[in-house]
Protein backbone atom coordinates (compact mmCIF):
# COMPACT_ATOMS: atom_id res chain seq x y z
CA UNK A 1 0.00 0.00 0.00
CA UNK A 2 1.32 3.48 -0.85
CA UNK A 3 2.42 5.94 1.86
CA UNK A 4 0.34 9.06 1.66
CA UNK A 5 3.01 11.89 1.06
CA UNK A 6 1.03 14.64 0.39
CA UNK A 7 -2.16 16.57 1.51
CA UNK A 8 -4.35 19.22 0.33
CA UNK A 9 -5.29 22.44 2.20
CA UNK A 10 -8.13 23.77 0.10
CA UNK A 11 -8.21 27.19 1.36
CA UNK A 12 -9.73 28.92 -1.28
CA UNK A 13 -13.03 29.84 0.11
CA UNK A 14 -14.29 33.72 0.91
CA UNK A 15 -14.79 33.51 4.47
CA UNK A 16 -18.06 34.82 4.64
CA UNK A 17 -19.13 33.92 7.91
CA UNK A 18 -16.25 35.83 9.46
CA UNK A 19 -16.48 38.71 7.52
CA UNK A 20 -15.70 42.11 8.08
CA UNK A 21 -12.61 40.47 9.79
CA UNK A 22 -11.75 38.46 6.73
CA UNK A 23 -11.98 41.17 3.79
CA UNK A 24 -8.66 41.21 3.75
CA UNK A 25 -7.03 38.80 6.08
CA UNK A 26 -7.50 34.86 5.29
CA UNK A 27 -9.93 32.73 7.57
CA UNK A 28 -7.52 29.98 7.73
CA UNK A 29 -5.16 33.16 9.36
CA UNK A 30 -7.31 33.94 12.05
CA UNK A 31 -5.79 33.00 15.68
CA UNK A 32 -6.75 29.91 18.29
CA UNK A 33 -4.47 31.19 21.26
CA UNK A 34 -1.34 31.89 19.25
CA UNK A 35 -1.63 29.93 16.20
CA UNK A 36 -3.19 30.52 13.21
CA UNK A 37 -5.79 27.79 11.79
CA UNK A 38 -3.63 26.97 8.80
CA UNK A 39 -0.90 26.02 11.48
CA UNK A 40 -2.85 23.65 13.54
CA UNK A 41 -3.70 22.13 10.11
CA UNK A 42 0.10 21.54 8.95
CA UNK A 43 0.95 20.63 12.09
CA UNK A 44 -1.64 17.89 11.95
CA UNK A 45 -0.50 16.73 8.86
CA UNK A 46 3.51 16.70 9.63
CA UNK A 47 2.62 14.87 12.56
CA UNK A 48 0.41 12.09 9.80
CA UNK A 49 4.22 11.90 7.50
CA UNK A 50 2.98 14.33 4.93
CA UNK A 51 5.71 15.56 3.00
CA UNK A 52 4.10 17.42 0.46
CA UNK A 53 1.70 20.25 1.49
CA UNK A 54 -0.40 21.66 -1.39
CA UNK A 55 -2.39 25.03 -0.65
CA UNK A 56 -5.05 25.78 -3.07
CA UNK A 57 -5.44 29.31 -2.54
CA UNK A 58 -7.14 32.07 -3.65
CA UNK A 59 -6.58 36.23 -4.43
CA UNK A 60 -5.25 37.67 -0.73
CA UNK A 61 -4.32 34.57 0.47
CA UNK A 62 -0.56 35.44 0.70
CA UNK A 63 -0.40 35.89 4.01
CA UNK A 64 -0.67 32.36 4.41
CA UNK A 65 2.31 31.73 1.94
CA UNK A 66 4.56 34.58 4.28
CA UNK A 67 3.73 32.84 7.40
CA UNK A 68 5.59 29.34 6.69
CA UNK A 69 8.32 31.34 5.15
CA UNK A 70 11.50 32.37 6.85
CA UNK A 71 11.43 35.61 8.14
CA UNK A 72 14.80 37.07 7.99
CA UNK A 73 14.69 40.17 9.83
CA UNK A 74 12.36 38.58 12.48
CA UNK A 75 15.00 35.90 13.06
CA UNK A 76 17.77 37.98 12.92
CA UNK A 77 16.53 40.58 15.30
CA UNK A 78 15.30 37.43 17.56
CA UNK A 79 19.09 36.18 17.51
CA UNK A 80 20.72 39.34 18.33
CA UNK A 81 18.72 39.72 21.47
CA UNK A 82 19.63 36.11 22.42
CA UNK A 83 15.92 34.75 21.76
CA UNK A 84 15.12 31.10 21.02
CA UNK A 85 13.81 30.76 17.33
CA UNK A 86 12.37 27.31 18.10
CA UNK A 87 8.65 28.98 18.54
CA UNK A 88 8.83 29.55 15.43
CA UNK A 89 10.00 25.65 14.43
CA UNK A 90 7.21 24.27 12.56
CA UNK A 91 6.10 27.52 10.10
CA UNK A 92 9.54 27.47 8.95
CA UNK A 93 8.80 24.86 6.18
CA UNK A 94 11.80 23.46 4.02
CA UNK A 95 12.43 24.25 0.29
CA UNK A 96 9.55 22.79 -2.30
CA UNK A 97 7.88 21.52 1.13
CA UNK A 98 5.04 23.74 0.32
CA UNK A 99 2.83 23.95 -3.02
CA UNK A 100 0.59 26.91 -3.59
CA UNK A 101 -2.11 26.32 -6.36
CA UNK A 102 -4.51 28.99 -7.12
CA UNK A 103 -8.17 28.12 -7.43
CA UNK A 104 -9.45 31.61 -9.36
CA UNK A 105 -12.88 31.62 -8.60
CA UNK A 106 -14.78 30.29 -5.42
CA UNK A 107 -16.37 27.63 -7.62
CA UNK A 108 -16.53 24.84 -4.45
CA UNK A 109 -14.80 22.40 -2.08
CA UNK A 110 -15.02 19.62 -4.54
CA UNK A 111 -13.03 22.64 -7.74
CA UNK A 112 -10.51 23.30 -5.08
CA UNK A 113 -9.11 19.77 -4.09
CA UNK A 114 -9.20 19.58 -8.05
CA UNK A 115 -7.47 22.32 -8.45
CA UNK A 116 -4.42 20.01 -7.08
CA UNK A 117 -4.74 17.28 -9.70
CA UNK A 118 -1.59 17.88 -11.25
CA UNK A 119 0.97 18.31 -8.23
CA UNK A 120 -1.14 14.97 -6.62
CA UNK A 121 -0.56 12.94 -9.67
CA UNK A 122 -1.35 9.16 -9.66
CA UNK A 123 -1.01 8.59 -5.67
CA UNK A 124 -3.59 8.63 -3.12
CA UNK A 125 -3.52 11.60 -0.75
CA UNK A 126 -5.43 13.41 2.48
CA UNK A 127 -7.84 16.50 2.13
CA UNK A 128 -7.71 18.66 5.43
CA UNK A 129 -9.90 21.82 5.77
CA UNK A 130 -7.97 23.78 8.41
CA UNK A 131 -11.65 25.07 9.50
CA UNK A 132 -12.00 22.44 11.75
CA UNK A 133 -9.25 22.03 14.72
CA UNK A 134 -8.91 18.58 15.22
CA UNK A 135 -7.18 18.08 19.11
CA UNK A 136 -6.60 14.24 19.76
CA UNK A 137 -3.65 12.30 20.33
CA UNK A 138 -2.52 11.26 18.02
CA UNK A 139 -4.01 13.74 16.01
CA UNK A 140 -6.88 12.97 13.81
CA UNK A 141 -4.77 12.27 10.64
CA UNK A 142 -2.27 10.42 11.65
CA UNK A 143 -5.40 8.30 12.90
CA UNK A 144 -6.69 8.13 10.05
CA UNK A 145 -3.70 7.40 8.21
CA UNK A 146 -3.08 4.57 10.62
CA UNK A 147 -6.58 3.00 9.99
CA UNK A 148 -5.39 3.36 6.08
CA UNK A 149 -2.82 1.26 6.53
CA UNK A 150 -5.62 -1.29 7.64
CA UNK A 151 -8.31 -0.77 4.98
CA UNK A 152 -6.79 1.00 2.19
CA UNK A 153 -9.50 2.72 -0.08
CA UNK A 154 -10.90 5.83 0.62
CA UNK A 155 -11.42 7.14 4.37
CA UNK A 156 -13.54 10.06 5.39
CA UNK A 157 -13.16 11.46 8.67
CA UNK A 158 -17.08 10.52 10.41
CA UNK A 159 -18.46 12.39 13.41
CA UNK A 160 -22.06 12.10 14.72
CA UNK A 161 -23.60 15.26 14.51
CA UNK A 162 -27.30 16.89 16.10
CA UNK A 163 -29.84 15.78 14.06
CA UNK A 164 -31.27 19.11 13.28
CA UNK A 165 -27.62 19.95 11.89
CA UNK A 166 -27.84 17.62 9.40
CA UNK A 167 -28.13 19.80 6.59
CA UNK A 168 -24.75 21.78 7.24
CA UNK A 169 -22.68 18.50 6.47
CA UNK A 170 -22.33 15.76 4.14
CA UNK A 171 -24.08 13.01 5.61
CA UNK A 172 -23.31 9.07 5.43
CA UNK A 173 -25.32 5.65 4.81
CA UNK A 174 -24.21 3.78 6.92
CA UNK A 175 -23.57 0.28 6.58
CA UNK A 176 -21.50 -2.30 9.09
CA UNK A 177 -19.63 -1.22 11.98
CA UNK A 178 -16.65 -2.32 14.18
CA UNK A 179 -15.47 0.04 16.52
CA UNK A 180 -13.93 3.38 14.86
CA UNK A 181 -14.68 2.11 11.49
CA UNK A 182 -18.26 2.04 9.81
CA UNK A 183 -18.48 1.27 6.11
CA UNK A 184 -19.31 3.81 3.97
CA UNK A 185 -22.70 2.58 1.61
CA UNK A 186 -23.80 5.96 0.77
CA UNK A 187 -23.20 10.13 1.10
CA UNK A 188 -25.77 13.19 0.40
CA UNK A 189 -24.62 16.44 0.52
CA UNK A 190 -26.56 18.94 3.28
CA UNK A 191 -29.77 16.52 3.49
CA UNK A 192 -32.63 18.12 5.28
CA UNK A 193 -33.55 16.51 8.91
CA UNK A 194 -36.12 14.13 7.36
CA UNK A 195 -34.56 13.21 4.24
CA UNK A 196 -31.07 12.55 6.06
CA UNK A 197 -29.68 8.85 5.80
CA UNK A 198 -27.88 8.68 9.91
CA UNK A 199 -26.78 11.25 11.61
CA UNK A 200 -23.20 10.40 11.07
CA UNK A 201 -21.33 13.91 9.25
CA UNK A 202 -18.74 13.97 7.09
CA UNK A 203 -15.53 16.02 9.23
CA UNK A 204 -12.96 18.16 7.14
CA UNK A 205 -10.65 15.32 6.71
CA UNK A 206 -9.80 12.54 3.77
CA UNK A 207 -7.96 10.29 2.55
CA UNK A 208 -8.27 9.79 -0.90
CA UNK A 209 -7.82 7.30 -3.78
CA UNK A 210 -6.86 9.78 -6.87
CA UNK A 211 -9.55 9.13 -9.71
CA UNK A 212 -11.62 10.93 -7.67
CA UNK A 213 -9.90 13.61 -9.76
CA UNK A 214 -11.48 11.58 -12.84
CA UNK A 215 -14.70 12.08 -11.32
CA UNK A 216 -14.41 16.22 -10.00
CA UNK A 217 -13.04 16.81 -13.69
CA UNK A 218 -16.71 16.49 -15.04
CA UNK A 219 -18.67 17.46 -11.91
CA UNK A 220 -21.51 19.32 -11.96
CA UNK A 221 -22.88 22.07 -9.64
CA UNK A 222 -24.64 20.81 -6.23
CA UNK A 223 -26.04 21.91 -3.32
CA UNK A 224 -25.53 25.45 -3.09
CA UNK A 225 -24.36 26.07 -6.66
CA UNK A 226 -20.71 24.78 -5.55
CA UNK A 227 -19.38 21.75 -6.75
CA UNK A 228 -19.19 19.32 -4.33
CA UNK A 229 -16.59 17.12 -2.93
CA UNK A 230 -19.15 14.68 -1.13
CA UNK A 231 -20.83 14.42 -4.89
CA UNK A 232 -17.96 13.24 -6.25
CA UNK A 233 -17.17 10.91 -3.39
CA UNK A 234 -20.64 9.25 -3.72
CA UNK A 235 -19.80 8.19 -7.14
CA UNK A 236 -16.87 6.20 -5.60
CA UNK A 237 -18.56 4.35 -3.60
CA UNK A 238 -18.95 0.67 -4.61
CA UNK A 239 -15.88 1.18 -7.11
CA UNK A 240 -13.40 1.35 -4.25
CA UNK A 241 -13.67 1.02 -0.42
CA UNK A 242 -14.79 3.55 1.23
CA UNK A 243 -14.73 3.24 4.91
CA UNK A 244 -15.40 6.24 7.93
CA UNK A 245 -13.55 6.82 10.68
CA UNK A 246 -14.75 8.01 13.98
CA UNK A 247 -12.15 10.36 15.69
CA UNK A 248 -10.91 10.11 18.95
CA UNK A 249 -10.51 13.46 20.31
CA UNK A 250 -12.68 16.81 19.96
CA UNK A 251 -13.17 18.84 16.88
CA UNK A 252 -14.11 22.61 16.88
CA UNK A 253 -16.01 23.72 14.56
CA UNK A 254 -13.74 27.15 13.55
CA UNK A 255 -15.62 28.38 10.48
CA UNK A 256 -18.33 29.20 12.82
CA UNK A 257 -18.49 31.95 15.38
CA UNK A 258 -19.22 29.90 18.22
CA UNK A 259 -17.25 27.19 17.64
CA UNK A 260 -14.12 29.32 16.59
CA UNK A 261 -14.65 31.24 20.52
CA UNK A 262 -15.02 27.71 22.27
CA UNK A 263 -12.02 26.25 20.50
CA UNK A 264 -10.09 29.31 21.71
CA UNK A 265 -11.36 28.95 25.44
CA UNK A 266 -10.74 25.20 25.02
CA UNK A 267 -7.22 25.58 23.89
CA UNK A 268 -6.83 28.17 26.67
CA UNK A 269 -7.35 26.57 29.55
CA UNK A 270 -4.98 23.88 28.66
CA UNK A 271 -2.42 26.22 29.02
CA UNK A 272 -1.09 26.47 32.42
CA UNK A 273 0.52 30.13 31.98
CA UNK A 274 -3.42 31.02 30.40
CA UNK A 275 -5.93 29.43 32.44
CA UNK A 276 -6.32 30.47 35.73
CA UNK A 277 -6.90 34.38 34.63
CA UNK A 278 -9.82 32.59 32.41
CA UNK A 279 -11.12 30.60 34.77
CA UNK A 280 -11.04 33.65 37.26
CA UNK A 281 -12.73 36.04 34.52
CA UNK A 282 -15.26 32.60 33.18
CA UNK A 283 -16.06 32.47 37.23
CA UNK A 284 -17.92 36.04 37.64
CA UNK A 285 -19.06 36.19 33.91
P1 LIG B 1 -16.83 26.79 3.63
O1 LIG B 1 -18.09 26.11 3.29
O2 LIG B 1 -16.52 26.99 5.07
O3 LIG B 1 -16.80 28.19 2.86
O4 LIG B 1 -15.67 25.99 2.92
P2 LIG B 1 -15.91 29.45 3.12
O5 LIG B 1 -15.98 30.32 1.90
O6 LIG B 1 -14.51 29.06 3.55
O7 LIG B 1 -16.58 30.19 4.36
P3 LIG B 1 -18.02 30.92 4.53
O8 LIG B 1 -19.03 29.81 4.59
O9 LIG B 1 -18.21 31.88 3.39
O10 LIG B 1 -17.86 31.63 5.85
C1 LIG B 1 -15.13 24.80 3.46
C2 LIG B 1 -13.68 24.68 3.02
O11 LIG B 1 -13.60 24.62 1.60
C3 LIG B 1 -12.74 25.63 1.12
C4 LIG B 1 -12.76 26.71 2.19
O12 LIG B 1 -11.61 27.52 2.10
C5 LIG B 1 -12.82 25.87 3.46
O13 LIG B 1 -11.54 25.36 3.82
N1 LIG B 1 -13.26 26.13 -0.17
C6 LIG B 1 -14.59 26.38 -0.32
C7 LIG B 1 -12.38 26.34 -1.22
O14 LIG B 1 -11.15 26.13 -1.09
N2 LIG B 1 -12.87 26.83 -2.40
C8 LIG B 1 -14.19 27.07 -2.57
O15 LIG B 1 -14.57 27.46 -3.70
C9 LIG B 1 -15.07 26.85 -1.51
Amino acid sequence: MRKIRKAVFPIGGLGTRFLPATKSMPKEMLTVVDRPLIQYAVDEAREAGIEQFIFVTSRGKSLIDDHFDHAFELEETMTRRGKSLSILDSTRSSPGDITIVRQQEPLGLGHAVWCARRIVGDEPFAVLLPDDLMVGRPGCLKQMVDAYAELGGNLICAEEVAPEDTSKYGIITPGESLGSITEVLGLVEKPAPEAAPSNLGVIGRYILQPEVMDILASQEEGAGGEIQLTDALAQLIGQQRFHGVTFSGRRYDCGDKSGFITATLALALERPELAPAIRAFMATA
